[in-house]
């Protein structure tokens, strides 16, 4: 019988007869045997395979990187740290790998060399740990969402609206250079972009199905080249109808701790890699989530923390300002020290559609929410919408918008209009929060950055 590696070291008995197939990790000699560590991914452990030297098979072949498949029989092992191994009785060299050339030798690489070798990164501890993480976040939001009666929609890939308002957007045209900029000749007849959000064509369909909830790739023309932004990243956007910023603000919490819960439940042997290897605290920050409250907080409080506080930031502190990562991770990681609901921002640094408040026209809030995490900053941004017409007219055009352009999200304010909220969720930026990976262009197979569209 065929198995993952994974199940055998978990259910294989002494004795037993099985085929593993897998990539050689490392290969040692003794007297009599060869000793090979193989790996497939299904588990961040390898089965080493006990080679006789009389096996008939190319002993030369047998190198780091190469693909091989064993045969033979389940043995209790004398080793320390393995449970069981495979005593080889036959074995093929599937795929050879040239040890001259092969660039993942023994040695620990850095994870910037690694960037470099995107396409055999995977095949390390750290991205094995890194992407099954991953796979285990994508399986529990759907878990999560499903579980819960939320219908998943499919919001397009291409957008003709700038939803954040932030005009960070990717042209998609199928016009050749000479014939820029006339778009009445494009493709669609008009500037066409990849998405930042599905956002407003996500608050369409929760406007007939009540709950539901985007999961797909959304892409940002940022130039910032920091540990925590991408030019595609994926997003879940939940979007509830029937809803306020308070029950926002509990799905968001809801949600974190469901993950983090599922994580540590799911991937044990995984997250204490990490803790060994990437950060001390990844496990009991995980812990720190499932088991305590949030910190809820208003803009405003949040900026009377920061000015009492003896920290100097770069970027000065008072009312109105954007909070920067510098002060977003004072307060999640030293004040709080646990995540952080910041509520009721300034109308003038968030977008048209959040719901404004009615108090203090002075001083003009918005009803939008940001999770801010410790080590990361904000990994969540929500909000509850504006779901009256007049207002959400009157400030389209204050920011310079055409209603005419947002007819089809005015109309849902025109007909049947209900209080509705719902969030963003950065899917690389909850990854690395997980695992403690520094860069986020460690925790997605494919990064896309300024200047870096390889593989
Ligand atoms: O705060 P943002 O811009 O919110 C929205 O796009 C809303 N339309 C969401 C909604 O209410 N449905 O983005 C949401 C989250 C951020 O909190 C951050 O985690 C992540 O998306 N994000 C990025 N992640 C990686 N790289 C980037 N360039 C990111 N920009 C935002
Ligand atoms: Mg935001």
């Amino acid at each position: 019988m065929k198995f993952s590696i994974n199940q055998v070291l978990h259910q294989a008995q002494p004795g037993e007869q099985i085929v593993v197939q897998g990539w050689v990790r490392t290969k040692r000699q003794s007297k009599e045997v060869t000793f090979l560590e193989l790996n497939d991914g299904s588990c961040l452990a390898s089965l080493q395979i006990v080679i006789p030297h009389s096996l008939a098979v190319n002993h030369g072949l047998l190198t780091t990187g190469a693909a091989i498949k064993a045969e033979g029989a389940i043995a209790a092992s004398l080793g320390k740290g393995q449970r069981i191994e495979l005593l080889a009785t036959a074995l093929e060299v599937i795929g050879t790998a040239d040890p001259e050339t092969y660039p993942l030798q023994k040695k620990r690489h850095s994870f910037e060399f690694l960037r470099t070798i995107a396409h055999l990164r995977p095949r390390t501890n750290a991205f094995g740990a890194v992407f099954r993480v991953r796979n285990a976040c994508a399986y529990a939001i759907h878990q999560f969402f499903q579980s819960q009666g939320f219908i998943w929609v499919h919001t397009p890939i291409i957008s003709t609206s700038d939803c954040e308002g932030a005009g960070e957007m990717f042209h998609v045209t199928s016009l050749k250079p000479g014939q820029m900029p006339d778009y009445s000749q494009d493709f669609f007849g008009k500037p066409a972009y990849l998405t930042v959000s599905g956002q407003l064509e996500a608050e369409v369909l929760a406007m007939a199905f009540s709950k539901v909830y985007t999961f797909g790739p959304t892409f940002r023309a940022e130039n910032s080249n920091t540990s925590r932004h991408l030019a595609e990243f994926w997003m879940v956007e939940p979007e509830i109808a029937f809803a306020e910023l308070e029950d926002d603000a509990d799905l968001a919490e809801a949600f974190l701790k469901y993950l983090f819960n599922y994580v540590l439940t799911n991937c044990q042997a995984d997250l204490e890699f990490f803790q060994e290897r990437i950060s001390d605290r990844v496990i009991s920050n995980a812990e720190n989530i499932i088991n305590q409250p949030f910190e809820r907080l208003t803009y405003t409080q949040a900026i009377e923390i920061l000015t009492k506080s003896s920290q100097k930031f770069e970027f000065p502190v008072a009312w109105g300002i954007d909070l920067q990562s510098e002060h977003e991770r004072y307060l999640a990681e030293q004040y709080f020290q646990k995540p952080v609901i910041v509520m009721d921002y300034p109308a003038g640094i968030k977008a048209f559609y959040m719901r404004l408040n009615d108090q203090d026209p002075e001083h003009p809030t918005v009803r939008a929410m940001d999770v801010l995490a410790p080590g990361i900053g904000e990994i969540i941004g929500g909000s509850q919408r504006e779901e009256r017409l007049e207002v959400l007219e009157m400030r389209l055009q204050a920011i310079g918008l055409n209603p005419a352009d947002y007819w089809w999200y005015l109309d849902l304010r025109r007909y049947g209009t209900v209080p509705h909220a719902g969030f963003g969720l950065g899917f690389e930026r909850l990854v690395q929060f997980m695992t403690g990976m520094a860069n986020i262009r460690d925790v997605i197979p494919f990064p896309r950055t300024p200047l870096n569209a390889d593989f």
